[in-house]
């Protein structure tokens, strides 16, 4: 068995044809089973089997048989190892990812031993893999069982998102009374980066927490596993805060171009973060400030350094709001404002924006963010701020966003800081796809697929080291978008090339191989109603 896999068009007949085979396979005829292919061992420089061709973020190492299926059956059952509620938790989730009989649940046991392992999916916490840390893997697929093993659950996690993804998309949770092949092989895998984030603009306009879920669903199938929310801007304060309730009733109330707004409860918000960490991934608040604060200088008067509010606003200028950073007042505001968003937020992080301030001078500014910074670590959590922060004093556990295109990271670099990467000329995805694209905006340029994935965060920041960045982060602003659908458009397959540049080690990632498995995808994004950009630089399937 021979693929040439260089270009999209032979991919898409290879893995129809070894699909094909497959099936032959599970049910018996003799096609495959009696061909003894060699072993696929997977690098850039082969551009990978079909199937391992269609991972994403592209594993460290992955060899895959064609010569072998294990079958993928109705009643296959799943089995943990230890029997904790965590472990039960993962097999449900992995049982509800998989095809079952119409009306039947998966069976979930205990496994004895997990050495001899029994028939079915095995899913199996094993110290000695602590090598991979706590988020890498091993899926190991024979012809009679398959196992997932990893030191720690998170790890488990990700074996699982690769296990649906060498599933057929039409697979995704549907009942079915057939066997699916699954190609035997093993997988081994742990990610570049720590941090793989994604953020949401919910200020601009509001996304109702069911879209934020949805949006965490397919941050998981890639792997992602921060949350970062943009919960206040000048157009809207999303989320309640019991001690200046005014923030939500008046500063929630609208949006850009004047829409109905919204926020979340603090319910809503606690039950977001819960659904998030379900999937590992740990949602960061921000709370912008000085500037961006619009929302909340129209909902109290005190906040403004002449006491009187200005209106609400539902344009898309930046710059022009502070609060009044002179007062102690505006100092008990932000502490009640952490204090009670911190307390909902079992992460360990804090975001303080500190981005676009034009109207306080530099120690005005300083000020401001090093007190902030103190306030944060006061209610136990760790400060980030986008890359203006880098300019001040900040405690070494701070954390720096950096956005602008052509910043400096001079300031931050020689206080020792970590980075988090936001280029906004390779990770914005609310810029413009090309000059076609009806959403978005352009400021920082057009970002096709390619210019997304195709960069390495290690030579992007003069004198910023791989060890000096924790990890990627993909911001989505939302001024131009309205509803789910909108967000979608511009986020995928963004958001999938973002997610292999934090995942994958730089030498096993390559634009021409990256662009075929993501052709691959196609399907499996329409399987998911994701109203994705079909970029013309990928050859869809
Ligand atoms: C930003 O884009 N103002 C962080």
């Amino acid at each position: 068995m021979n693929f040439t896999l260089r270009d999209g068009k032979t991919l898409a007949t290879a893995v129809v044809a070894l699909f094909t085979l497959a099936l032959a396979a599970c049910s018996g005829a003799p096609a495959l089973r009696g061909e003894e292919g060699p072993p696929i061992e997977v690098a850039p420089a082969v551009a990978g089997a079909p199937w391992e061709a269609a991972l994403i973020p592209a594993p460290v190492h992955a060899r895959l048989t064609p010569a072998n299926v294990f079958p993928l059956r109705p009643r296959t059952a799943i089995h943990v190892k230890p029997a904790t509620p965590e472990m039960h938790r993962l097999a449900g989730f992995l049982g509800n990812l998989l095809p079952t009989a119409s009306g039947s649940a998966r069976v979930v046991s205990d496994l004895a031993s997990a050495s001899a392992g029994e028939p079915g999916i095995n899913l199996v916490i094993d110290p000695a893999l602590d090598t991979l840390g706590g988020e890498g893997y091993r899926l190991s697929i024979a012809s009679d069982r398959i196992v997932a093993a990893a030191a720690h659950p998170a790890g488990l996690f990700y074996a699982i998102q690769t296990l649906r993804q060498l599933l057929p998309p039409e697979a995704e949770g549907r009942a079915t009374n057939s066997a699916i092949p699954i190609l035997t092989g093993e997988v081994v895998d742990k990610p570049r980066f720590q941090w793989r984030g994604a953020m949401l603009d919910v200020s601009r306009h509001f996304l109702k927490p069911a879209d934020v879920k949805r949006y965490v669903d397919h941050m998981a199938l890639y792997k992602l596993n921060r949350l970062h929310l943009h919960l206040s801007d000048d157009q809207g304060w999303r989320i309640e805060i019991k001690s200046w309730p005014n923030l939500t009733a008046h500063g929630g109330s609208t949006a850009v171009g004047g829409g109905a707004g919204g926020f979340y409860t603090q319910a809503e918000y606690a039950d977001i973060v819960e659904y998030a960490r379900a999937r590992y991934i740990t949602v960061v608040p921000e709370i912008d400030m000085p500037g961006h604060t619009n929302a909340a200088l129209a909902s109290y008067p005190a906040l403004n350094c002449d006491d009187r509010s200005p209106a609400l606003y539902t344009g898309i200028r930046v710059g022009f709001s502070s609060l009044c950073v002179a007062r102690e007042s505006t100092y008990r505001f932000v502490d009640d404002v952490v204090r009670e968003i911190a307390a909902l937020t079992p992460g360990p992080w804090f975001h303080m924006g500190g981005d676009e301030v034009k109207t306080l001078s530099p120690a005005q500014y300083a000020t401001f963010v090093e007190r902030v910074q103190s306030i944060v670590r006061a209610h136990g959590k760790e400060m980030i701020g986008w890359d203006e922060v880098g300019a001040t004093r900040l405690h070494p556990t701070t954390i720096v966003q950096y956005w602008r295109p052509n910043a400096t990271a001079r300031d931050a670099i020689s206080q020792g800081n970590r980075f988090i990467l936001s280029p906004a000329d390779k990770v914005y995805l609310d810029m413009k796809y090309d000059s076609t694209t009806a959403l978005g905006l352009k400021w920082a340029g057009y970002i096709e697929v390619r210019t997304a994935y195709d960069w390495d965060p290690a030579t992007r920041i003069a004198g910023v080291r791989e060890s000096s960045i924790v990890g990627i982060e993909a911001p989505l602003w939302s001024e131009t978008l309205e509803t789910i659908a909108d967000f979608e458009h511009l986020a995928f397959p963004r958001l999938a090339a973002v997610a292999e540049v934090a995942w994958s080690p730089q030498q096993r990632r390559a634009w021409d191989d990256f662009r075929a498995r993501l052709a691959a995808h196609g399907p499996r994004l329409r399987a998911l109603g994701i109203n994705f950009y079909r970029s013309p630089q990928v050859p869809w399937m």
